[in-house]
């Protein structure tokens, strides 16, 4: 039975990996699950400089979801290598390095700086952040900018490179297009979706930010609708996240059209929810007698998906 599929020139030996922001740096989950039984491992939005990110409360539960607006806090590159990488280095699956700027010539930076790094698996843009002022979710909604920063990237760099589009968009294919069209290898769809909650007893926000990004199994059935309109704009693989809590969450994003998956908010309370999509998705393989998990990719029986 082969679990393997392809992110660019990056294998993965399985199609399932962790949502950036949603696992740290790896090492804090390494007593909790076997890290090296994943795809890869996806780290923490990693910008050039140290950022301290956004004032506390940072998080807030809602119905089956949760808020955050963490504001991309982290050690920046230098930091980072210096703390993380020895970990992550010796681990036998790639990491996804997930990156940002507030600039195009700083993302392109902060590709150049890991490219020089060697052994890092591939890159993942992070142009969607909901919950930063500057940088992040203005370069996914706006075209020209978003193809600036794949293009200033792929320059920079010759790893992999993973654009995570913005849901905050009328439709989602000219961007997934863009990013193709700019060099991207590959897509990850979806990043959290802008949205507040209110205490009604303070009358205050539940997030000091005020608003934040919507996470967990309430965005699951957008963000299958998501991949479904990219996978058919595009011919690179994407990596389908959003709500996924067990194996049929994840088949339901394959059969819309995505090559491998993201367990993001699960990991919070069920650090082991990968490795169990991991044996879901085998023991779903064998009951269907599918020898190639690609074989699951987009084949939803939608002939008809008019309404
Ligand atoms: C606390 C938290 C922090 C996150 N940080 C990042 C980040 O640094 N970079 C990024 O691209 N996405 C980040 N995300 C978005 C996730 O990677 C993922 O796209 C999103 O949570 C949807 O998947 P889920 O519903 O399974 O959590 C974060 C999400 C959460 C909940």
């Amino acid at each position: 039975m082969n679990l393997s599929v392809h992110i660019g020139k990056m294998r993965m030996q399985n199609p399932v990996t962790v949502a950036s922001g949603t696992f740290g740096y790896g090492e804090e989950y390494s007593r909790l699950i076997d890290l090296n039984q994943l795809g890869a491992v996806t780290i923490k939005g990693i910008r050039l400089n140290p950022i301290r990110g956004n004032p506390t409360p940072r998080t807030a539960e809602v119905a089956s979801g949760m808020l955050n607006a963490i504001g991309l806090q982290g050690p920046g590159v230098d930091g980072f290598i210096k703390k993380y990488w020895p970990f992550l280095k010796s681990l036998k699956v790639p990491t996804i390095i997930n990156i940002w700027g507030t600039t195009v010539e700083e993302y392109a930076e902060v590709a150049r700086r890991f490219d020089a790094l060697g052994g890092v698996g591939a890159l993942e843009l992070n142009v969607s952040c909901p919950n930063i002022k500057e940088g992040g979710a203005q370069f996914g909604t706006d075209l020209k900018l978003l193809a600036q920063v794949v293009a200033a990237c792929r320059k920079a760099t010759t790893l992999p490179l993973i654009t995570k589009m913005s849901p905050n968009v009328v439709n989602i294919a000219p961007f997934a297009k863009a990013a193709e069209d700019a060099g991207s290898d590959a897509l990850a769809v979806t990043n959290s979706y802008p949205a507040m909650a209110i205490d009604i007893e303070t009358r205050k926000p539940k997030l000091a930010n005020v608003t934040g990004g919507l996470t967990g199994p309430c965005i699951k059935p957008i963000a299958i609708k998501l991949v479904w309109d990219a996978a058919r704009a595009v011919k690179i693989p994407i990596i389908g996240m959003g709500g996924i809590q067990n194996a049929a969450d994840a088949i339901e994003f394959l059969m819309a059209g995505a090559s491998a998956v993201a367990v993001g908010t699960a990991n919070f309370y069920e650090p082991q929810t990968a490795l169990q999509v991991i044996a879901g998705i085998r023991e779903f393989m064998q009951r269907k007698k599918i020898s190639d998990v690609r074989d699951l990719k987009g084949t939803v029986n939608a002939a008809n998906d008019s309404c």
